[in-house]
Protein backbone atom coordinates (compact mmCIF):
# COMPACT_ATOMS: atom_id res chain seq x y z
CA UNK A 1 0.00 0.00 0.00
CA UNK A 2 1.77 3.29 -1.10
CA UNK A 3 0.96 6.02 1.53
CA UNK A 4 1.64 9.92 -0.09
CA UNK A 5 3.67 10.29 3.32
CA UNK A 6 6.39 7.14 2.10
CA UNK A 7 6.61 9.63 -1.20
CA UNK A 8 8.20 11.96 1.03
CA UNK A 9 9.75 10.38 3.37
CA UNK A 10 11.86 8.09 0.70
CA UNK A 11 12.73 11.70 -1.73
CA UNK A 12 13.82 13.26 1.83
CA UNK A 13 15.83 10.23 2.88
CA UNK A 14 17.78 10.94 -1.30
CA UNK A 15 17.94 14.24 -0.37
CA UNK A 16 20.09 13.11 2.71
CA UNK A 17 21.88 10.66 1.07
CA UNK A 18 23.17 12.52 -1.38
CA UNK A 19 24.67 15.19 1.54
CA UNK A 20 26.23 11.95 3.25
CA UNK A 21 27.99 11.19 0.37
CA UNK A 22 29.50 14.50 -0.26
CA UNK A 23 30.29 14.14 3.75
CA UNK A 24 32.17 10.77 2.69
CA UNK A 25 34.09 11.89 -0.46
CA UNK A 26 35.73 14.67 0.71
CA UNK A 27 37.06 12.97 3.77
CA UNK A 28 36.00 14.43 6.98
CA UNK A 29 36.62 13.14 10.38
CA UNK A 30 33.56 13.34 12.64
CA UNK A 31 35.47 15.97 14.29
CA UNK A 32 35.12 17.81 10.92
CA UNK A 33 31.47 17.53 10.56
CA UNK A 34 29.78 20.92 10.84
CA UNK A 35 26.15 21.06 13.24
CA UNK A 36 24.34 20.87 9.80
CA UNK A 37 25.70 17.79 8.62
CA UNK A 38 25.82 16.01 11.96
CA UNK A 39 22.08 16.58 12.19
CA UNK A 40 21.75 15.47 8.38
CA UNK A 41 22.80 11.83 9.93
CA UNK A 42 20.81 11.56 13.35
CA UNK A 43 17.82 12.61 10.74
CA UNK A 44 19.08 10.31 8.05
CA UNK A 45 19.06 6.70 10.52
CA UNK A 46 15.56 7.95 12.20
CA UNK A 47 13.86 8.31 8.82
CA UNK A 48 15.35 5.09 7.53
CA UNK A 49 13.72 3.28 10.59
CA UNK A 50 10.60 5.18 10.07
CA UNK A 51 10.13 3.76 6.67
CA UNK A 52 10.12 0.63 7.71
CA UNK A 53 7.36 0.46 9.61
CA UNK A 54 5.25 1.78 6.56
CA UNK A 55 4.07 -1.80 5.16
CA UNK A 56 5.30 -1.83 2.08
CA UNK A 57 4.12 -4.32 0.01
CA UNK A 58 0.04 -4.20 0.77
CA UNK A 59 -1.76 -3.05 -2.12
CA UNK A 60 -5.59 -2.44 -2.35
CA UNK A 61 -7.35 -2.34 -5.71
CA UNK A 62 -10.73 -1.20 -6.04
CA UNK A 63 -12.46 -1.35 -9.43
CA UNK A 64 -16.28 -1.12 -11.29
CA UNK A 65 -17.46 -4.64 -10.92
CA UNK A 66 -21.02 -3.01 -12.31
CA UNK A 67 -24.21 -1.97 -11.38
CA UNK A 68 -27.33 -2.69 -9.99
CA UNK A 69 -30.12 -1.17 -8.09
CA UNK A 70 -28.82 1.75 -8.91
CA UNK A 71 -25.41 1.73 -7.20
CA UNK A 72 -22.55 0.96 -8.17
CA UNK A 73 -20.86 -2.66 -7.56
CA UNK A 74 -17.07 -2.79 -6.93
CA UNK A 75 -14.52 -5.49 -6.92
CA UNK A 76 -12.08 -4.31 -4.18
CA UNK A 77 -8.77 -6.72 -4.31
CA UNK A 78 -6.33 -6.79 -1.08
CA UNK A 79 -3.23 -8.40 -1.35
CA UNK A 80 -1.21 -8.55 1.96
CA UNK A 81 2.70 -8.30 1.94
CA UNK A 82 2.75 -11.89 1.74
CA UNK A 83 1.57 -11.52 -1.85
CA UNK A 84 -1.87 -13.32 -1.07
CA UNK A 85 -4.86 -12.20 -2.53
CA UNK A 86 -8.48 -11.66 -1.21
CA UNK A 87 -10.95 -10.20 -3.30
CA UNK A 88 -14.33 -8.74 -1.80
CA UNK A 89 -17.63 -7.21 -3.79
CA UNK A 90 -20.17 -4.57 -1.93
CA UNK A 91 -22.62 -6.71 -3.41
CA UNK A 92 -23.92 -8.89 -1.04
CA UNK A 93 -20.97 -8.03 1.62
CA UNK A 94 -19.62 -10.99 -0.49
CA UNK A 95 -16.19 -13.06 -0.30
CA UNK A 96 -15.28 -13.50 -3.74
CA UNK A 97 -11.91 -15.10 -3.63
CA UNK A 98 -8.87 -15.89 -1.33
CA UNK A 99 -5.80 -17.19 -2.85
CA UNK A 100 -3.16 -18.70 -0.16
CA UNK A 101 -0.47 -21.23 -0.98
CA UNK A 102 -0.37 -24.68 0.00
CA UNK A 103 2.54 -26.72 1.68
CA UNK A 104 4.69 -26.14 -1.54
CA UNK A 105 4.02 -22.57 -1.66
CA UNK A 106 1.66 -22.97 -5.04
CA UNK A 107 -1.15 -20.62 -4.46
CA UNK A 108 -4.98 -21.42 -5.41
CA UNK A 109 -8.25 -19.72 -4.66
CA UNK A 110 -9.59 -21.46 -2.52
CA UNK A 111 -13.38 -20.27 -1.84
CA UNK A 112 -16.28 -20.11 -4.11
CA UNK A 113 -17.14 -17.19 -6.14
CA UNK A 114 -17.94 -15.85 -9.53
CA UNK A 115 -15.79 -13.91 -12.01
CA UNK A 116 -18.82 -11.34 -12.94
CA UNK A 117 -21.94 -9.37 -11.31
CA UNK A 118 -24.20 -10.89 -13.77
CA UNK A 119 -22.92 -14.48 -12.62
CA UNK A 120 -23.45 -13.38 -9.17
CA UNK A 121 -26.82 -12.31 -9.79
CA UNK A 122 -28.08 -15.55 -11.70
CA UNK A 123 -26.07 -18.26 -9.31
CA UNK A 124 -25.98 -19.74 -6.05
CA UNK A 125 -27.17 -16.69 -3.64
CA UNK A 126 -24.83 -17.77 -0.77
CA UNK A 127 -21.12 -17.97 -2.48
CA UNK A 128 -19.10 -15.81 0.05
CA UNK A 129 -21.89 -13.73 1.26
CA UNK A 130 -23.42 -12.25 4.40
CA UNK A 131 -26.79 -14.06 4.88
CA UNK A 132 -28.99 -11.85 7.06
CA UNK A 133 -31.24 -11.01 8.77
CA UNK A 134 -31.59 -13.85 9.72
CA UNK A 135 -29.26 -16.58 9.14
CA UNK A 136 -30.27 -20.21 8.51
CA UNK A 137 -34.06 -21.10 9.22
CA UNK A 138 -37.01 -20.01 10.96
CA UNK A 139 -39.81 -22.18 10.98
CA UNK A 140 -43.05 -22.06 8.63
CA UNK A 141 -41.34 -18.42 8.71
CA UNK A 142 -43.07 -17.27 11.57
CA UNK A 143 -42.22 -15.82 14.82
CA UNK A 144 -43.51 -13.91 17.53
CA UNK A 145 -42.15 -10.90 19.25
CA UNK A 146 -44.33 -9.06 22.30
CA UNK A 147 -47.04 -10.73 21.36
CA UNK A 148 -47.03 -10.03 17.66
CA UNK A 149 -46.45 -12.44 14.95
CA UNK A 150 -44.94 -11.58 12.24
CA UNK A 151 -44.59 -13.43 8.69
CA UNK A 152 -41.24 -13.60 7.16
CA UNK A 153 -40.94 -14.24 2.99
CA UNK A 154 -40.95 -18.11 2.18
CA UNK A 155 -38.11 -19.38 0.58
CA UNK A 156 -37.18 -22.82 1.76
CA UNK A 157 -41.07 -24.14 2.07
CA UNK A 158 -42.13 -24.32 4.60
CA UNK A 159 -39.42 -22.19 5.78
CA UNK A 160 -37.46 -18.68 5.73
CA UNK A 161 -33.84 -18.98 4.90
CA UNK A 162 -31.39 -16.76 5.57
CA UNK A 163 -33.22 -13.70 5.72
CA UNK A 164 -35.60 -14.53 2.75
CA UNK A 165 -35.52 -14.12 -1.10
CA UNK A 166 -34.36 -10.47 -0.82
CA UNK A 167 -32.28 -11.23 1.97
CA UNK A 168 -28.79 -9.24 2.70
CA UNK A 169 -26.48 -11.60 0.27
CA UNK A 170 -28.52 -9.81 -2.50
CA UNK A 171 -28.15 -6.14 -1.26
CA UNK A 172 -25.54 -3.60 -2.54
CA UNK A 173 -24.04 -2.37 0.56
CA UNK A 174 -22.30 1.09 0.76
CA UNK A 175 -18.37 0.75 0.38
CA UNK A 176 -15.30 2.46 2.67
CA UNK A 177 -11.94 1.57 2.70
CA UNK A 178 -10.30 2.61 5.93
CA UNK A 179 -6.09 2.57 5.66
CA UNK A 180 -4.78 3.67 8.88
CA UNK A 181 -0.86 3.94 8.49
CA UNK A 182 0.88 0.78 9.79
CA UNK A 183 -2.22 -0.77 10.65
CA UNK A 184 -4.01 -3.61 8.38
CA UNK A 185 -6.66 -1.57 6.47
CA UNK A 186 -10.46 -2.33 6.86
CA UNK A 187 -13.03 -2.72 4.26
CA UNK A 188 -16.42 -1.44 5.64
CA UNK A 189 -19.87 -2.08 4.14
CA UNK A 190 -22.81 -0.87 5.19
CA UNK A 191 -26.30 -1.43 4.58
CA UNK A 192 -29.73 0.01 6.29
CA UNK A 193 -32.34 -2.55 6.24
CA UNK A 194 -35.62 -1.11 5.98
CA UNK A 195 -38.50 -1.58 8.42
CA UNK A 196 -40.76 -4.70 7.93
CA UNK A 197 -37.65 -5.66 5.03
CA UNK A 198 -38.53 -9.40 4.19
CA UNK A 199 -41.06 -9.01 7.23
CA UNK A 200 -38.70 -8.35 9.92
CA UNK A 201 -39.58 -5.15 12.37
CA UNK A 202 -37.25 -2.53 12.76
CA UNK A 203 -35.02 -0.33 10.82
CA UNK A 204 -31.65 -2.13 10.75
CA UNK A 205 -28.01 -0.64 10.44
CA UNK A 206 -25.68 -3.45 9.38
CA UNK A 207 -22.01 -2.53 9.14
CA UNK A 208 -19.24 -5.79 8.26
CA UNK A 209 -15.56 -5.41 8.36
CA UNK A 210 -13.26 -7.50 6.36
CA UNK A 211 -9.53 -7.61 7.02
CA UNK A 212 -6.74 -9.07 5.27
CA UNK A 213 -3.55 -9.70 7.42
CA UNK A 214 -0.30 -10.37 6.83
CA UNK A 215 -0.66 -13.39 8.82
CA UNK A 216 -3.18 -14.51 6.53
CA UNK A 217 -5.88 -13.89 8.54
CA UNK A 218 -9.18 -12.95 7.43
CA UNK A 219 -11.03 -11.04 10.13
CA UNK A 220 -14.98 -10.61 9.73
CA UNK A 221 -16.74 -8.23 12.71
CA UNK A 222 -20.02 -7.24 12.45
CA UNK A 223 -22.13 -4.55 14.00
CA UNK A 224 -25.48 -3.95 14.06
CA UNK A 225 -28.32 -1.79 15.74
CA UNK A 226 -31.84 -1.39 15.35
CA UNK A 227 -34.60 1.22 16.05
CA UNK A 228 -36.87 -1.27 17.36
CA UNK A 229 -37.00 -4.83 19.19
CA UNK A 230 -36.34 -7.24 16.48
CA UNK A 231 -34.31 -10.56 15.84
CA UNK A 232 -30.52 -10.89 14.33
CA UNK A 233 -28.53 -13.89 13.19
CA UNK A 234 -25.76 -12.84 10.85
CA UNK A 235 -22.74 -14.50 9.37
CA UNK A 236 -20.88 -15.10 6.18
CA UNK A 237 -21.57 -18.15 3.84
CA UNK A 238 -18.22 -18.83 2.31
CA UNK A 239 -17.67 -22.41 1.13
CA UNK A 240 -13.96 -23.79 1.77
CA UNK A 241 -12.24 -25.98 -0.45
CA UNK A 242 -8.58 -26.00 0.65
CA UNK A 243 -7.39 -28.18 -2.90
CA UNK A 244 -8.88 -25.10 -4.73
CA UNK A 245 -12.26 -24.28 -5.00
CA UNK A 246 -13.61 -26.75 -8.19
CA UNK A 247 -11.10 -29.65 -7.14
CA UNK A 248 -13.48 -32.06 -6.72
CA UNK A 249 -15.02 -33.09 -2.70
CA UNK A 250 -14.34 -32.16 0.85
CA UNK A 251 -14.70 -35.13 2.02
CA UNK A 252 -11.32 -36.16 2.57
CA UNK A 253 -10.38 -32.74 5.15
CA UNK A 254 -9.90 -33.16 8.31
CA UNK A 255 -12.58 -31.20 10.83
CA UNK A 256 -11.90 -30.40 14.25
CA UNK A 257 -15.07 -28.48 15.97
CA UNK A 258 -14.69 -27.73 19.49
CA UNK A 259 -18.47 -28.39 20.09
CA UNK A 260 -19.37 -31.11 22.94
CA UNK A 261 -23.17 -30.74 21.96
CA UNK A 262 -24.98 -30.14 18.45
CA UNK A 263 -29.07 -29.12 17.58
CA UNK A 264 -30.71 -32.20 16.08
CA UNK A 265 -33.05 -31.29 13.49
CA UNK A 266 -36.47 -32.44 12.24
CA UNK A 267 -37.18 -33.14 8.33
CA UNK A 268 -37.37 -29.59 7.02
CA UNK A 269 -33.87 -28.95 8.99
CA UNK A 270 -35.72 -27.27 11.89
CA UNK A 271 -34.15 -27.45 15.14
CA UNK A 272 -35.56 -29.93 17.45
CA UNK A 273 -34.69 -27.62 20.72
CA UNK A 274 -32.50 -30.58 22.22
CA UNK A 275 -29.26 -29.92 22.65
CA UNK A 276 -27.83 -33.41 22.17
CA UNK A 277 -24.13 -34.64 23.27
CA UNK A 278 -22.13 -35.33 19.95
CA UNK A 279 -20.36 -38.16 22.06
CA UNK A 280 -20.21 -41.59 20.76
CA UNK A 281 -22.32 -39.88 17.73
CA UNK A 282 -20.56 -38.84 13.84
CA UNK A 283 -21.39 -35.43 14.93
CA UNK A 284 -18.46 -35.65 17.89
CA UNK A 285 -15.69 -33.44 16.06
CA UNK A 286 -14.02 -32.64 19.30
CA UNK A 287 -10.96 -34.65 17.75
CA UNK A 288 -9.83 -34.02 13.92
CA UNK A 289 -11.82 -36.28 11.93
CA UNK A 290 -11.82 -36.60 8.13
CA UNK A 291 -15.37 -35.67 6.84
CA UNK A 292 -16.17 -38.58 4.89
CA UNK A 293 -15.21 -41.12 7.62
CA UNK A 294 -18.74 -41.50 8.65
CA UNK A 295 -21.03 -39.24 6.99
CA UNK A 296 -22.91 -42.14 5.36
CA UNK A 297 -23.16 -44.06 8.71
CA UNK A 298 -26.81 -45.52 9.56
CA UNK A 299 -27.83 -42.58 11.94
CA UNK A 300 -30.97 -40.87 11.46
CA UNK A 301 -29.27 -36.87 11.92
CA UNK A 302 -27.32 -37.42 8.47
CA UNK A 303 -30.11 -39.07 6.78
CA UNK A 304 -32.33 -35.78 8.01
CA UNK A 305 -29.08 -33.56 6.94
CA UNK A 306 -29.06 -34.98 3.45
CA UNK A 307 -25.09 -35.16 5.54
CA UNK A 308 -23.92 -32.57 7.59
CA UNK A 309 -25.76 -29.63 7.77
CA UNK A 310 -26.08 -29.33 11.65
CA UNK A 311 -25.32 -26.36 14.10
CA UNK A 312 -23.28 -27.14 16.14
CA UNK A 313 -23.17 -25.70 20.05
CA UNK A 314 -19.24 -24.29 20.71
CA UNK A 315 -17.58 -24.43 24.43
CA UNK A 316 -16.20 -21.62 23.54
CA UNK A 317 -13.57 -22.41 25.98
CA UNK A 318 -10.42 -22.98 24.04
CA UNK A 319 -9.18 -21.48 20.54
CA UNK A 320 -9.88 -22.23 17.81
CA UNK A 321 -13.24 -23.49 18.01
CA UNK A 322 -12.87 -25.21 14.55
CA UNK A 323 -10.39 -26.48 12.41
CA UNK A 324 -9.77 -27.82 8.91
CA UNK A 325 -7.33 -29.04 7.47
CA UNK A 326 -6.81 -31.14 3.65
CA UNK A 327 -3.26 -32.91 3.76
CA UNK A 328 -2.70 -33.22 -0.13
CA UNK A 329 -1.87 -29.84 0.29
CA UNK A 330 -1.14 -28.88 3.81
CA UNK A 331 -3.65 -26.62 3.92
CA UNK A 332 -5.20 -25.70 7.18
CA UNK A 333 -7.88 -22.95 8.61
CA UNK A 334 -8.58 -21.97 12.44
CA UNK A 335 -11.43 -20.56 12.99
CA UNK A 336 -12.16 -18.46 15.99
CA UNK A 337 -15.29 -16.82 16.69
CA UNK A 338 -17.14 -14.77 19.99
CA UNK A 339 -20.51 -16.70 18.57
CA UNK A 340 -22.47 -19.44 20.46
CA UNK A 341 -22.60 -21.79 17.22
CA UNK A 342 -21.28 -22.65 13.61
CA UNK A 343 -23.15 -24.36 11.51
CA UNK A 344 -20.72 -26.96 9.40
CA UNK A 345 -22.90 -27.39 6.22
CA UNK A 346 -21.14 -29.45 3.72
CA UNK A 347 -22.32 -28.66 0.29
CA UNK A 348 -25.03 -31.22 0.45
CA UNK A 349 -27.26 -29.44 -1.93
CA UNK A 350 -24.39 -28.25 -4.54
CA UNK A 351 -25.65 -30.39 -7.71
CA UNK A 352 -22.58 -30.04 -9.74
CA UNK A 353 -24.19 -27.72 -11.95
CA UNK A 354 -22.57 -24.25 -10.96
CA UNK A 355 -18.97 -22.96 -12.99
CA UNK A 356 -17.04 -20.16 -11.12
CA UNK A 357 -13.94 -18.79 -11.11
CA UNK A 358 -11.80 -19.97 -14.62
CA UNK A 359 -14.87 -22.21 -15.27
CA UNK A 360 -14.40 -24.32 -12.60
CA UNK A 361 -17.27 -26.69 -11.33
CA UNK A 362 -17.76 -26.52 -7.84
CA UNK A 363 -19.31 -30.40 -7.22
CA UNK A 364 -21.78 -31.80 -4.91
CA UNK A 365 -20.20 -31.63 -1.65
CA UNK A 366 -17.30 -29.51 -2.90
CA UNK A 367 -16.95 -27.13 -0.36
CA UNK A 368 -17.95 -26.75 3.54
CA UNK A 369 -18.96 -23.76 5.15
CA UNK A 370 -18.66 -22.98 9.19
CA UNK A 371 -21.07 -20.31 9.08
CA UNK A 372 -20.83 -18.78 12.78
CA UNK A 373 -24.11 -17.71 14.09
CA UNK A 374 -26.11 -18.37 16.69
CA UNK A 375 -28.52 -21.57 16.74
CA UNK A 376 -31.35 -21.84 13.90
CA UNK A 377 -35.00 -20.86 14.96
CA UNK A 378 -34.16 -19.29 17.89
CA UNK A 379 -37.04 -16.98 17.44
CA UNK A 380 -39.21 -19.85 18.07
CA UNK A 381 -37.07 -21.80 20.56
CA UNK A 382 -37.29 -20.48 23.95
CA UNK A 383 -34.60 -22.27 25.78
CA UNK A 384 -31.96 -21.44 22.60
CA UNK A 385 -30.13 -18.19 23.32
CA UNK A 386 -32.07 -14.92 22.36
CA UNK A 387 -31.71 -13.81 18.74
CA UNK A 388 -33.74 -10.08 20.51
CA UNK A 389 -31.73 -7.19 19.40
CA UNK A 390 -33.13 -4.14 21.02
CA UNK A 391 -32.73 -0.52 19.91
CA UNK A 392 -29.86 1.20 21.97
CA UNK A 393 -27.86 -2.43 22.50
CA UNK A 394 -26.05 -3.00 19.39
CA UNK A 395 -25.01 -6.47 18.09
CA UNK A 396 -21.33 -7.14 17.69
CA UNK A 397 -19.38 -10.17 16.77
CA UNK A 398 -16.31 -11.63 15.46
CA UNK A 399 -15.05 -14.29 13.60
CA UNK A 400 -11.49 -14.70 12.27
CA UNK A 401 -10.66 -17.34 9.80
CA UNK A 402 -7.00 -18.06 9.55
CA UNK A 403 -4.75 -20.14 6.86
CA UNK A 404 -1.74 -21.83 6.98
CA UNK A 405 0.04 -25.26 6.29
CA UNK A 406 0.69 -27.74 7.99
C1 LIG B 1 -26.69 -23.47 4.66
C2 LIG B 1 -27.82 -24.31 5.17
C3 LIG B 1 -28.16 -25.35 4.14
C4 LIG B 1 -28.44 -24.71 2.80
C5 LIG B 1 -27.32 -23.77 2.43
C6 LIG B 1 -27.61 -22.96 1.19
O1 LIG B 1 -26.39 -22.47 5.58
O2 LIG B 1 -27.46 -24.89 6.39
O3 LIG B 1 -29.25 -26.13 4.55
O4 LIG B 1 -29.66 -24.05 2.85
O5 LIG B 1 -27.08 -22.86 3.45
O6 LIG B 1 -27.72 -23.74 0.07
Amino acid sequence: MRQPQQDFIEITIMFFLINLMEILFTHKTMKQLNIKQILMIAALIILSGCNQEVNEDYMIKKENFGEQDGKEVFLISLVNNEGNVVKLTNYGATVVWLEVPDKNGEKDNITFGYETLEAYLNGDPYFGSVVGRYANRIADGKFTLDGKEYNLAINNPPNTLHGGPGGWHSRVWDTEIIENNDEVPIIRFSYLSPDMEEGYPGEVRAEVQYSWTDDNELIIEYKCTSDKKTVLNITNHAYFNLKGAGNGDILGHELMIAASKFTPVDENLIPTGELKPVEGTPFDFTSPHIIGERIDDDYDQLKLGRGYDHNFVLDNKTEPDAMVYEPESGRLIEMTTDQPGVQFYCGNFLDGLEKGHGGMVYAYRGGLCLETQHYPDSPNQPDFPSTVLEPGKPFESRTVYKFSVK
